[in-house]
């Protein structure tokens, strides 16, 4: 029988609530699909920073190296701990593992409300792939004469030919497995850019778009500045089947694409190291909400969606694929809904839907 190891990092506010749901899914999808599941959690979060000066341990990426996947809850309290400080966490696993696709599919439920009136579950089906080690979050600067009249601040991009590249070839390759198009082309590759305006940056970025495009024939090549393209989302979201974008523009256009799919509640992202040299990461991309701890009405969907992505990435497709019709079935009966679905049903029972109509359906 396989076995995974999964490290759960619940992190902060609401993360301890969301990574019991996560559990609950990964053990119902053993317990159907025939595999075992091994969890072991960390404590890593800003309590533990008030208590001894750092978010994690310093071997903890050697500590995590040892499992199959992570499973990370949400991370910052900025009332204990600066954002810039405690998210460091976040970003030193996504560099350390070299997990340079952040994967961000946008998908509208049936039965689930969006604010956006072009959103409908037909509209709706989005891959955007961010790059994730480099670009906007290279972490190269420096603050010189702080706190004077004379202040500056650098922050500098580093974007890298082989960066670029593997994560844009990436977003070819989905293009070509999802085949939304269905024929001739297979699918589109949406260039997300601001090469008018960064021009060393984002006209490196659109050449190697270009060089990988070559490969890719059977795949329409397609480019939007990335303030049009927000409102491109909006106005058509039916357009778009892959996204490719620099770390930043991907972050900024997710959270876009998460009111698409009808509120933080529901995405969620994977941060994957293709190569399998090192464990990949699941999140729901939702924040911490610290006024909600304890609370149990968050809604768990975006973490159950997290656990369907790391089924998949496990090879465990069959499991995945029934998470993701449980989702859309418990979704779409519409019984149960949390707060932020006009509800009053809690973050568990929510869950707990989930993997009665996995059991229904078993
Ligand atoms: C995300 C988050 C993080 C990011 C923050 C919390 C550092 O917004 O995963 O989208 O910017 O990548
Ligand atoms: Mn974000």
């Amino acid at each position: 029988m396989a076995s995974y190891r999964i490290a759960l990092i619940p992190g902060d506010g609401v993360g301890a609530e969301i990574t019991e749901e996560a559990v609950r899914v990964l053990d119902a999808a053993g317990d159907i699909h025939g595999f075992e599941v091994a969890t072991d959690s960390f404590d890593w979060s800003c309590d533990r920073y008030l208590d001894v000066g750092a978010m994690m341990p310093g071997d903890a990426l050697e500590t995590l190296a040892e499992f199959d996947s992570i499973f990370l809850g949400c991370i910052g309290d900025a009332a204990k701990v600066a954002d810039d400080v405690s998210l460091q966490m976040l970003l030193t696993i996504r560099k350390g593992f070299d997990q340079y696709v952040n994967l961000r599919p946008i998908k509208l439920y049936p039965g689930v409300a969006t604010p956006i009136a072009t959103a409908s579950p037909e509209t709706v089906d989005i891959l955007v792939i961010r790059e994730n080690t480099e670009g906007e979050y290279s972490s190269n600067g420096g603050f010189f004469k702080r706190g004077t009249p004379d202040a500056v601040a650098l922050q500098t991009g580093v974007f890298t030919w082989k960066g670029c590249e593997r994560a844009i070839r990436y977003g070819f390759e989905m293009a070509r497995k999802r085949n939304k198009l269905g024929g001739s082309p297979a699918g589109r590759v949406t260039n997300c850019t601001k090469s008018n305006a960064l021009n060393y940056s984002m006209v490196f970025w659109d050449e190697v778009y270009d060089h990988v495009a070559t490969d890719y024939p059977d795949i329409e090549t397609d480019m939007a500045l990335v303030d049009a393209l927000t409102m491109w989302f909006v106005k058509n979201p039916e357009w778009f089947d892959v996204v490719v974008a620099s770390n930043l523009f991907g972050d900024i256009i997710t959270d876009l694409g998460a009111m698409l799919q009808g509120g933080m509640g529901f995405a969620a992202g994977g941060n994957v190291n293709p190569e399998r040299t090192f464990p990949s990461m699941f999140e729901p991309i939702h924040g911490s909400a610290p006024k909600y701890t304890g609370k149990r009405v968050v809604n768990p969907i975006a973490t159950v969606e997290a656990v369907r992505m790391m089924l998949e990435h496990l090879g465990e497709v069959e499991a995945a694929e029934h998470v993701g019709s449980a989702i859309a079935a418990t979704l779409g009966a519409g019984e149960v809904r949390t707060q932020d679905m006009g509800g009053s049903d809690r973050t568990h029972e929510m869950g707990a839907a989930v993997v009665a109509a996995m059991r229904a359906s078993a």
